[in-house]
């Protein structure tokens, strides 16, 4: 079978022929693939800055946005059956006995480091025809999501930001609701940093979550994102118009940031802007760059006398996947056409060369299988 290989030693990213993996456990299923997304850790991986073979291998197939059907079950599988659509997830648990986390089955939590990811690190990934896993690391989607049931894995970041901003939020009265003096309803407002994909869906599910929701991203606006956005109830700040610092006059006491840009210098202006009570978190990874300046005094300041919390947010676990399924069922009643925007290119195996390693264009694009 066809696979998209990285080797790091060889610095070379080839399309390969392997044998099929085949089911030993008896609680293993077997998928065939149907679509893989592309995103960013994939391009990275692609450009030798991140990624790491499974031991005694000099390659690393990638992908880890996968949506794959149902085609084998091992005798103790109970929670699929074949013809089911399945989103596997991308985290293994690390071998320790001491690494709580893990034990629990929280490996997007896990202490020591040595957790395995799909695609990314240690365990070969999806961008192939055939995959075999453990069926406790896959989720059933519904057959009405199969056209963008893809976007599932990056929705799971946006979920497990917004079930932690709930914990944290716990620490003092947040409900939302209709403010006693003036009648009016209070919603909280919530600034997304970035209007690549993990912005966008993050953006969808601060609105079905009643977040007033703003989006703030470098293009200026109209484009064909700020129309998305608009058409989902959300608003665009575009940073050619509006300066960070003049943010929170339009928008108001800034109660949540998602940022989804992996640019720290942007992030950190717009750590200046959160209001009191108010929580910041951290989705992207950037690349290491030249120090930059941060006024840490404002920032500390802040921090203390509003209150606020600053967390940063990696991997997903069960409750964030089922989460994203049912999140995604919403998006696709409430915006059919906008959650469908979001895919702006398919493509067969064969132009994973340009997708990978050419310039980065379109939202998500996706490379199918079937
Ligand atoms: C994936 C996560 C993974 C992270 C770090 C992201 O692109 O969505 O599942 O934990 O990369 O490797």
């Amino acid at each position: 079978m066809k696979a998209i290989a990285v080797f790091p030693s060889r610095r070379e990213v080839k399309l390969i022929e392997q044998e099929p993996p085949t089911p030993r456990a008896p609680t293993d299923v077997k998928l065939r693939m149907l679509d893989v997304g592309v995103c960013g850790t994939d391009r990275e991986i692609c450009a030798f800055q991140y990624g790491t073979p499974p031991a005694g291998s000099d390659h690393l197939v990638i992908g880890h946005e996968s949506l794959g059907e149902v085609v084998e079950v091992g005798p103790a599988v109970s929670r699929v059956k074949p013809g089911d659509l399945v989103i596997t997830m991308v985290r293994r648990p690390c071998p320790h006995a001491d690494c709580v986390a893990c034990r629990a089955g929280r490996q997007d939590f896990c202490f020591t480091g040595d957790f395995s990811e799909r695609g990314i690190k240690g365990l070969d990934g999806f961008m192939t025809e055939t995959v075999v896993d453990d069926e406790r690391y896959m989720h059933v989607v519904p057959r009405t999501l199969r056209d963008v049931a893809v976007l599932v894995e990056p929705l799971t970041i946006a979920e497990k930001a917004l079930i932690q901003v709930g914990q944290v939020q716990q620490r003092l009265p947040w409900a939302c609701g209709v403010d006693p003096r003036t009648q009016r309803r209070f919603r909280h407002r919530a600034v997304v940093l970035g209007a690549g994909p993990v912005g966008l869906l993050g953006a969808m599910a601060l609105v079905a979550a009643d977040f007033d929701t703003s989006v703030y991203s470098r293009e200026p606006a109209p484009n064909a994102k700020s129309e998305l956005l608009t058409a989902i109830g959300a608003h665009y700040f575009s940073a050619s118009e509006t300066p960070i610092d003049r943010l929170a006059e339009q928008v108001g006491n800034i109660d949540l940031v998602y940022e989804a840009t992996g640019a720290s210098s942007i992030a950190f202006q717009m750590m200046e802007a959160i209001g009191t009570n108010g929580v910041f978190v951290f989705t992207g990874v950037p690349g290491r760059k030249a120090p930059i300046e941060v006024d840490t005094d404002v920032i500390m300041r802040n921090l203390v006398l509003k209150n606020q919390v600053v967390f940063g947010t990696v991997n997903a676990g069960q409750e964030a996947f089922e989460a994203a399924i049912r999140d995604l069922t919403v998006f696709q009643q409430r915006w059919p056409a906008a959650v469908q925007a979001l895919i702006t290119g398919r493509y067969p195996i064969e132009a994973y060369r340009d997708l990978l390693l050419g310039p980065a264009q379109g939202i998500k694009n996706v490379l199918t299988f079937a």
